[in-house]
């Protein structure tokens, strides 16, 4: 293939990428209005949730049953998080019920059980991000 082929062809496939039909939930939302403040709130309780999600994945790894305080702290902000409308609501009533079978595995002191939950909900996070981040 000629070079200049290959840089039409990867210019092609940035377009394609870019492409809003291929993603529509993804845009629609992007194109409402949002305050700053709203922003900035749901970005502070995102950052909060993530630094919560990543210590109880290290302490299900290490095959520490977590503090339940800690799980009560991010089922609480997964509540506020789905108080939020337009950031993926098609996916709030699964990332509710894998929160409850979380806090419901480590109250029981089930690690297998609170691992699966802790994976299912990064699972959702990562679907949710790449549709609607
Ligand atoms: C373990 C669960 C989750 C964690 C720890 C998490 C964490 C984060 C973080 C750190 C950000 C970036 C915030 C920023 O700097 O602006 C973010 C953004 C976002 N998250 Fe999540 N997330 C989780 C689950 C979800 C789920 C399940 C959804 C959808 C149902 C979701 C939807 C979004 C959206 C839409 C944004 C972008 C908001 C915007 O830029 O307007 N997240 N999240």
């Amino acid at each position: 293939m000629k070079k200049r082929d290959r840089k039409d062809k990867m210019r092609d496939k940035g377009k394609e990428k870019a492409c809003p039909q291929k993603r529509p939930a993804a845009t629609s939302h992007k194109q409402r209005k949002r305050s700053s403040a709203d922003k900035l709130a749901y970005k502070r309780l995102k950052k909060r949730m993530a630094a919560t999600f990543a210590l109880l994945g290290r302490e299900l790894a290490s095959g520490a049953v977590p503090q339940p305080q800690l799980v009560a702290d991010f089922k609480a902000d997964g509540q506020r998080m789905v108080a939020f409308p337009g950031r993926g609501e098609p996916h709030y009533t699964e990332f509710t019920s894998l929160c409850q079978q979380l806090a419901a595995a480590v109250e029981a002191g089930d690690i297998a059980a609170a691992r699966t939950a802790h994976a299912d909900l990064a699972r959702l996070k990562k679907a949710c991000h790449a549709r609607y981040k």
